[in-house]
């Protein structure tokens, strides 16, 4: 047995000689150190041996795959530094090189359209509905009724509006001023908030309509809230947003849910009010719709119009980046076409 060591040693003292890399170390530990390896054949054999010889050859045995092991270890740190070595020397990184490009995708222009009018009301004291209060598929109540839209209001057909099959009275919702209504309902005055999100039409879609498009709405309810803060508050909007000192215009309209009502219009961003073919000749573009709260709409939720006074407005986000980016065609933010989107 001792001669069987002996020669098994010699067998792996020849491969660790020849060997030359870390993959042929490990094999040579799997071929004699393993739990297979022939030194474990080996000592499960000691068992038939006398106490004696199981002294002798099993110290032996130790002694032996001591070594062994001791010759990996010496020549795996050898290989090791080797290949290190021959690594660094191979693969030196040129740090003069350019980087390799990853596209990452943008952000979609009415996305940074509606964040930047946000940002524009929020640095002026507007903070954000919470979207759980700002429904897409609302009731009648909250699209129309609470906003003291008459039951025969033409908006209310099915031409103009999309009805679900949920129930009789749950529609798409046509403008987002419903969320007026839930961020009153339940609150106590001062109130000062808007809310972005899809609507819905029922519209022929074309350059300048789509049937799913965006609306931020905007209130302000408090005591002594006059006419005067709600042209100060959009008229520092529109500076801010269109960037100068642009001339507005306060033209006297209709809405149900205010009273007086307003279109705001800017000077033209083309012609600078001298008439072109985007102002249809007039000099000036509409952006937006406001008003004085109806004191009806203020009732509906418990606010006494004899006490509390409020401005509301909403505006549509395609209109706006439209105008601010000189873009013609509605139907550009719908379809994904990258050469449009890669402009912003
Ligand atoms: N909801 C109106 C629309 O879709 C826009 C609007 C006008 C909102 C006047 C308002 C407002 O809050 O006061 O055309």
């Amino acid at each position: 047995m001792k001669e069987q060591l002996e020669k098994i040693y010699k067998c792996a003292a020849e491969d660790l000689e020849k060997s030359s890399s870390i993959s042929e170390l490990d094999e040579i530990r799997a071929k004699y150190l393993s739990r297979k390896g022939e030194f474990n054949e080996i000592k499960k054999n000691l068992k038939n041996l006398s106490d004696e010889d199981k002294r002798v050859i099993g110290s032996l045995a130790n002694e032996i795959t001591r070594k062994l092991e001791n010759a990996l270890q010496e020549k795996h740190a050898e290989f090791y530094r080797k290949e290190l070595n021959q690594k660094l020397l191979t693969e030196r990184i040129d740090i003069t090189l350019p980087g390799k490009f990853t596209p990452i995708g943008k952000v979609h222009p009415l996305t940074s359209t509606t964040n930047e009018i946000v940002a524009i009301f929020q640095s002026l004291g507007f903070s954000v509905v919470p979207e759980e209060k700002s429904p897409e598929v609302e009731t009648e109540y909250y699209n129309f009724d609470a906003l003291n839209v008459p039951k025969d209001h033409p908006a209310r057909d099915v031409q103009d509006t999309f009805y679900t099959e949920i129930a009789k009275n749950v529609v798409l919702r046509s403008q987002t001023s419903g969320a007026q209504i839930h961020a009153m309902e339940g609150k106590n005055p001062p109130i000062r908030v808007i809310s972005p999100g899809r609507v819905y039409r029922n519209e022929n879609i074309n350059a300048r309509k789509n049937n799913l498009f965006h609306q931020i709405e905007g209130l302000y309810v408090d005591k002594d809230i006059t006419f005067g803060d709600l042209k100060g508050v959009l008229n520092e909007f529109i500076r801010i947003y269109f960037g100068s000192s642009r001339p507005t215009r306060f033209r006297s309209s209709f809405f149900p849910f205010t009273e007086p009502s307003a279109e705001v219009d800017v000077q033209c961003i083309m012609c600078e009010g001298k008439g072109c073919r985007t102002c249809s000749g007039t000099g000036w573009l509409e952006v937006l719709g406001c008003g004085m709260v109806d004191p009806n709409v203020l009732e509906v939720v418990g606010i006494d119009p004899d006490v509390y006074t409020g401005f509301a407005f909403g505006m549509g986000v395609e209109r706006l980046a439209m105008l601010k980016y000189a873009i013609d065609d509605i139907r550009l933010f719908f379809n994904n076409d990258e050469r449009f989107l890669k402009q912003f």
